[in-house]
């Protein structure tokens, strides 16, 4: 088969590692990729959200399939385009990505399937939002642009004045442009974070290995809010327990409520929950693998990738009994001195070999180009290392001592991924492997 991936970052570079492993795969393309997916797949200059382009591409090289990775092309019907021209494609119509693209639409639906999660009202008036805050008056309050907003959207307000702010800048600003035209005011939830990806064909729902990430650009949870500093796989808040409420309440409501709504899902379907006293609540779903969540699970994956994606676009996932090592996985994301913020590109990377890889770990490019054979930065986020290992402190011992092998001008990266975990009492149950 020939596979043509989109997007450009680590989660991608996950991907195409994995999908290199598979025998039935002979050559692998991406668009636009980066300087170390380009040693495993050729790559093109097309933008992962220019439409045309993809299906213009997907035409010359007459791939077999495509795989859509990011949210927006999703959103903006990047899967209907490529059937419309009788294209396989991996992930869900426009018509399903709304589950991420709407924050509206997914919570009516959550309300209307009597899915659990925060409780919410929509606001469309800023006037009006303002002054439900100021009769609600509990903080803190959560405030979420409708649309997308490169992971920034949702903002926690500790008091009046800064959801106030959060209020006026999203709709009267408009920070996010049309995306922040409707506002979901939600209450806040307490409880610890569970990422899990799902893979479906609309029908069956496998849950993959869950994971935790690290969103906060500084240890201990502080700073900036990030696209993910770093992930461990699987979650030890995760329990068998938990998994089957979760699988009961949440996983199998999702998909039957989108094929009720016409709006049947096939790909994967990421939900980020939270833990809470009252039982897991959904809050967010993603329509797409998760970055830096992806390169935690699907290193963990034992069965051909491609085989899963086939089964999810022809709809026989139930016949396929995927399997995931008995191991657990660290990745840590090393990103440019300032990320979220203003930051440096154009800096020579040291440690790696020709390919971009350690031993003993694997390095997930996110942003990173090559010129005369050698890696410089190209993003916020530059590298994900990864390990595995039978027990979680081993596997988070190797990622950072690779991390310490590599270096760049400026290099930021946390030193304490996986500690929350580790430290968690939960983590003597059984954890939940697939
Ligand atoms: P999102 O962009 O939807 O992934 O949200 C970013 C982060 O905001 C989540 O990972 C949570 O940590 C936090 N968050 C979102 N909604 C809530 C909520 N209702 N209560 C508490 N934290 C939330
Ligand atoms: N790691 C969160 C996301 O991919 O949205």
């Amino acid at each position: 088969m020939k596979v043509l991936v989109v997007g450009g970052g680590g989660r991608e570079h996950a991907i195409i590692m994995k999908l290199a492993e598979s025998p039935k795969i002979d050559k692998l393309y991406c668009t636009p990729g980066n300087g170390g997916i380009s040693k495993y797949a050729q790559c093109f200059s097309v933008k992962a959200t220019d439409i045309e382009g993809v299906v213009e591409i997907a035409k010359e090289l007459a791939v077999d399939m495509v795989v859509v990775a990011p949210d927006d092309p999703l959103v903006l019907g990047m899967v209907d385009a490529l059937e419309a021209e009788g294209i396989k494609a991996f992930g869900p119509n426009k018509a399903a990505a709304a589950i991420e693209g709407s924050k509206v639409f997914s919570k009516d639906l959550m309300k209307k399937y009597d899915i659990p999660t925060a409780k919410y009202e929509v606001f469309s008036d800023s006037v009006k939002a303002i002054e439900y805050l100021k009769n609600e008056n509990k903080y803190p309050a959560v405030i979420k642009a409708d649309g997308l907003a490169l992971g920034k959207g949702v903002i926690i307000a500790q008091n009046f004045e800064e959801a106030k702010n959060a209020v006026i800048s999203i709709m009267e600003d408009q920070i996010f442009g049309k995306s922040g035209a409707n506002i979901v005011i939600e209450e806040f939830l307490n409880g610890p974070e569970v990422s899990v990806l799902c893979f479906t064909d609309g029908k069956t729902i496998s849950p993959m290995v869950s994971s935790m990430d690290h969103k906060r650009a500084l240890d201990n949870d502080e700073g900036l809010n990030t696209g993910g500093m770093g992930t461990v796989a699987p979650n030890p808040y995760y329990t068998q327990e938990i998994a089957d409420t979760c699988m009961e309440t949440i996983f199998i409501p999702t998909i039957k409520a989108m094929s009720n709504e016409n709006r049947t899902f096939k790909g994967c379907l990421y939900f980020g929950l939270m833990i809470t006293e009252d039982g897991p609540k959904v809050i967010e779903y993603n329509c797409r693998f998760g970055d830096p969540e992806t390169q935690v699970v699907l290193p963990l994956l034992d069965t051909d990738l491609i085989d899963i994606f086939n089964a999810v676009i022809n709809e026989t996932l139930s016949d396929l009994n995927i399997q995931w090592k008995n191991q657990s996985a660290a990745c840590i994301i090393m990103a440019s001195g300032g990320y979220p913020k203003k930051y440096e590109t154009g800096l020579e990377i040291s440690g790696l070999d020709e390919k971009g890889q350690i031993s003993d770990s694997m390095i997930f490019h996110a942003g990173t180009q090559i010129k005369d054979e050698k890696f410089y930065t190209s993003g916020g986020r530059v590298l994900g290392v990864t390990a595995l290992s039978d027990q979680l402190s081993s596997a988070l011992d190797l990622a950072y001592s690779s991390v310490s092998k590599i270096n760049f001008d400026k290099v930021h990266y946390r030193k304490d991924i996986g500690q929350r975990a580790l430290n968690s009492k939960k983590l003597q149950e059984e954890l939940v492997c697939y």
